[in-house]
C-alpha cells in the first residue's frame, strides 16, 4: 500500500487508481478557493474522484460537511471509501458514472468539481442538471493541445471553436472552454460568472458561479465573441457577437490576420475574490504566490510575446520584465503574464509596446 500525503490529507493510491502529485498546486489553489467562499454548510459533488483527494481535501482544509463523491470506476470507488474512512470524513460514496448519477440524482449541489481525464466537455451537460443558481463549478481541461489549435479538427469538433495556434493560444484556449461552459450553461436558462482561471503545465481549470435566469444566461452568451490575431507583427483585436465583422487584413501591417472563437471575452478573475484568497490562513504559499500574480495582470485581453515581436522587428532580444518596468513608467498598466513566458500583458496598444522594445534596444 502507498500513503501519498498532500494538504491534511493521507491517501491510499495504490493498485493503479488515479493521482497525479504534478497537480498539487491546483489542489492547493482549489482549497484555498472554497476558503476564501466560506462554504461550510455547501454541498459539493466530487464528480470524477479517483482517489477522492480532492473532496477529502475539501472536507479536512475548507471545513466542507456534505460530500459526495462518484467515479465509474469500481475500484477506484473503494479506494475513495478506505480514503474516507482513513481520514474520518463523513461521505456519500457513488460507483456510478456522472451521466448515471444524473439521471437518477435530483441534486442540486452548491459545488461541483469536475477533473476528468482530458476534456470536461462529455460531462458539463448532466452536470448542470444537478445544479442551481450560486452552484459554483470548478472545471478542469487537460486536452490543452486541442484548445490551443495542435489538432484543429478535434477542437472544432469538441467545443465547436476554431482555435488560435500560436503565442495567445493558451488565453485563447481557456476563453474557448468558458464559452463552451457559458453556451452549455445558457441551455439551462443559466449565466455564468468567472470567479477565477488558472492555465498552468498541462492544465486548464476554471472556477465559474451560475446566475439563474434567461436574462443571465442572454447576457453571458453576449460575452462571447473572436480574436483575430497577426502572425506578421502580433498584433491583435477582439470582436463581440457571434457573427461580427471583422477586418480580415492588420489594421497595423496589412498581413492576412487569423480567426479563433468564438470564445469568452468577458472577465477572468474576481478580483475581490482573489484578495479574500490572499488573506486565508494555511500552508498555501506557492498557491497564493500563484494568485498574487494573477491578480496583478491588467484585465485587458491577450498579451504580447516579447520574443516573438522583437524577432518580427528585427532586432535582438529584450527583457520582458524591463518591458514591463518601461510601460508602467509610461503610465500603462502592465506584467507578465501566467498564460505565456516572456510575454507581457498591457493596456498599452502595439505601437507604444513595440516603441518601449525598441527604446530599451537602443
Ligand atoms: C483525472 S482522474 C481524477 C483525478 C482526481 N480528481 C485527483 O485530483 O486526483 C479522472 C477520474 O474520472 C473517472 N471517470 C471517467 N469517466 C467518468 C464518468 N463518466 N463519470 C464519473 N467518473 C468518470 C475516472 O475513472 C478517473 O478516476
Ligand atoms: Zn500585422
Amino acid at each position: 500500500m502507498q500513503i501519498y500525503k498532500e494538504g491534511k490529507a493521507a491517501i491510499n493510491y495504490s493498485d493503479g487508481t488515479f493521482l497525479n502529485p504534478k497537480m498539487s498546486l491546483l489542489r492547493d489553489i482549489s482549497v484555498l478557493f472554497l476558503k476564501s467562499l466560506n462554504a461550510k454548510g455547501a454541498s459539493l459533488l466530487d464528480s470524477t474522484a479517483a482517489t477522492g483527494i480532492r473532496g477529502i481535501r475539501y472536507g479536512l482544509e475548507a471545513g466542507i460537511e456534505r460530500i459526495t463523491f462518484i467515479d465509474i470506476n469500481k475500484d477506484a470507488c473503494m479506494k475513495i471509501r478506505s480514503n474516507i474512512k482513513r481520514n474520518r470524513i463523513k461521505a456519500k460514496v457513488m460507483d456510478q458514472s456522472i451521466q448515471e448519477f444524473a439521471a437518477s440524482e435530483t441534486g442540486p449541489f452548491d459545488i461541483i468539481d469536475l477533473d476528468p481525464f482530458g476534456s470536461p466537455v462529455p460531462h458539463v451537460h448532466d452536470l448542470l442538471k444537478i445544479s442551481n443558481s450560486e452552484t459554483m463549478m470548478m472545471v478542469t481541461a487537460t486536452d490543452t493541445a486541442v484548445l490551443c489549435g495542435a489538432h484543429y479538427s478535434a477542437c472544432i469538433k469538441i467545443y465547436a471553436a476554431r482555435p488560435m495556434h500560436n503565442e495567445l493560444c493558451k488565453e485563447s484556449g481557456i476563453r474557448i472552454l468558458l464559452g463552451f461552459i457559458a453556451r452549455e450553461a445558457a441551455q439551462f436558462n443559466f449565466g455564468i460568472d468567472v470567479r477565477l482561471s488558472i492555465s498552468d503545465l498541462h492544465y486548464m481549470r476554471v472556477f465559474v458561479t451560475l446566475k439563474r435566469g434567461a436574462a443571465q444566461a442572454v447576457d453571458s452568451i453576449k460575452h462571447l465573441g473572436f480574436l483575430a490575431s497577426c502572425r506578421a507583427c502580433h498584433g491583435f483585436e477582439t470582436y463581440g457577437g457571434m457573427v461580427p465583422e471583422v477586418v480580415k487584413r492588420c489594421p497595423n501591417c496589412g498581413a492576412a490576420r487569423e480567426l479563433a472563437g468564438p470564445m469568452w471575452l468577458g472577465g477572468l478573475h474576481d478580483r475581490e475574490l482573489l484578495t479574500k484568497m490572499l488573506h486565508e490562513k494555511g500552508p498555501y504559499d506557492d498557491a497564493k504566490r500563484y494568485i498574487e500574480s494573477i491578480r496583478n495582470e491588467p484585465e485587458d485581453m491577450f498579451f504580447y510575446s516579447i520574443p516573438a515581436l522583437t524577432r518580427s522587428m528585427g532586432i535582438g532580444s529584450v527583457s520582458p520584465k524591463i518591458v514591463v518596468e518601461r510601460l508602467r513608467e509610461k503610465g500603462f498598466e502592465a506584467s507578465l503574464t501566467q498564460f505565456e513566458k516572456e510575454a507581457v500583458k498591457t493596456s498599452a496598444p502595439l505601437p507604444d509596446v513595440a516603441r518601449a522594445v525598441r527604446i530599451l534596444k537602443k
